[in-house]
């Protein structure tokens, strides 16, 4: 509870015993012949009892209508020099019981109430995320028609240039210049065609071939073999070999996929000169691997950290947007998670972490 809800409730609480205080005194202090206004003064008693239960629920409820009892009692018996309550004995006694009963009842209603309107609260939440799920998912969708078209398009005039590139390459020597253009040719059309696919892969996820993965190992290899990135010159890449950890099991070729979005993001953001540091750990609760990449760049903007796994989000020129939605629901469809944050000293991390097998 929040320190203006303490103060608020407190002063309710303030209220409702100075209303108390003012009803017993005006019982106290009418004349014993003035029959018919006790009779309004008992009842006035609910009002405080009632407001109770709604500030505090039952226990605080009951804890007036103990108060209201304790401070009525003397008067209601006319104990020593109390003047006594003209009302009759049932009437009292009645009163008395009804000041315990209200209490409770009232308490367990506004209990109950909370309840469902903690329920409903929760439901409410419950219903916003499916719903952005489902526009996630239709946005998916969107992707996985116009991709399958455009793939198709562009599959076949490739492997064409590529077939003409390999036949015009035979009429050149081994090392000759032109034999290492058209090599060239053929080696990017291919690499394109795999870019292709895995554009595919994302409209329509393949698959998980699954088998034991040491994550270490993957890692460093993906480390070795990253594309050049002009936008990271004089950057570094640290990676601590940790102990041998945990196999997972998952699709290499994913995971692997995964590995390369994030940290191509962290470089990215890093920038020249810049600094990406990734550790790994066991974790326990659940059983797995989790994989820290960490950048010293400038960290996630408030509206990426919302749109993170938005298929087309993307703050950055020429980025598709595509990365971190990939890798998202390849991590998922692993049965891990992909989180994204911000360092406290600045710079972003990203978290991937994987069942073990
Ligand atoms: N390490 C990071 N630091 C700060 N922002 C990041 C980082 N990684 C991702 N982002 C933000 O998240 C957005 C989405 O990233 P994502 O990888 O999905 O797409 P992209 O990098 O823009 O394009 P691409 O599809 O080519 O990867 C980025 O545009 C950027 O704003
Ligand atoms: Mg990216």
């Amino acid at each position: 509870m929040s320190e203006a809800s303490r103060k608020h409730k407190w002063a309710w609480y303030g209220a409702i015993y100075a209303v108390i205080l003012a009803v017993t005194s005006l019982h106290y202090f009418t004349g014993h012949e003035l029959h018919y206004y006790h009779g309004i003064y008992r009842r006035l008693y609910y009002l405080p009892i009632i407001l109770a239960c709604f500030t505090g629920g039952v226990r605080a409820g009951m804890i007036a209508a103990i108060v209201v009892c304790l401070l009525y009692m003397p008067h209601a018996l006319g104990l020593g020099p109390v003047m006594q309550d003209p009302g009759s004995p049932t009437e009292k006694g009645l009163e008395i019981i009804l000041y315990l009963t209200v209490a409770l009842i009232t308490g367990l209603l506004v209990s109950r109430g909370e309840r469902i309107r903690d329920r409903l609260i929760l439901a409410i939440e419950e219903k916003e995320r499916v719903e952005a799920e489902l526009v996630r998912a239709a946005k998916l969708a969107a992707v996985g028609r116009l991709s399958a078209g455009l793939a198709h398009e562009i599959r076949n005039p490739l492997a064409s240039i590529k077939g003409a590139a390999e036949l015009l390459g035979d009429d050149f020597a081994e090392g000759h210049p032109k034999r290492r253009l058209l090599d060239t040719l053929v080696s990017e059309a291919e690499r394109l065609n795999g870019v292709l696919t895995r554009f595919l892969s994302f409209a329509r996820p393949a698959p998980i071939e699954r088998k034991k993965i040491d994550m270490p190992a993957l890692l460093g290899n993906v480390l070795a073999f990253l594309p050049q990135g002009n936008h990271f010159r004089g950057g570094s890449i640290s990676f601590d070999d940790p102990m041998p950890l945990k196999p997972i099991e998952g699709d290499e070729g994913q995971i692997r996929q995964v590995l390369l979005n994030v940290i191509l993001n962290a470089r990215e953001s890093a920038g020249p000169g810049g600094k990406v540091t990734v550790s790994m750990e066991e974790t326990t609760d659940p059983g797995g691997v989790a994989i820290h990449v960490d950048d010293d760049g400038p960290g996630f903007a408030p509206e990426a950290l919302e749109n993170l796994f938005t298929p087309f989000f993307t703050t950055r020129e020429g980025g598709t947007g595509l990365g971190l939605a990939i890798s998202h629901r390849i991590v998922e469809s692993h049965g891990g998670s992909l989180e994204a944050s911000n360092l406290p000293g600045g710079g972003a991390r990203v978290t991937m972490r994987f069942p073990a097998s």
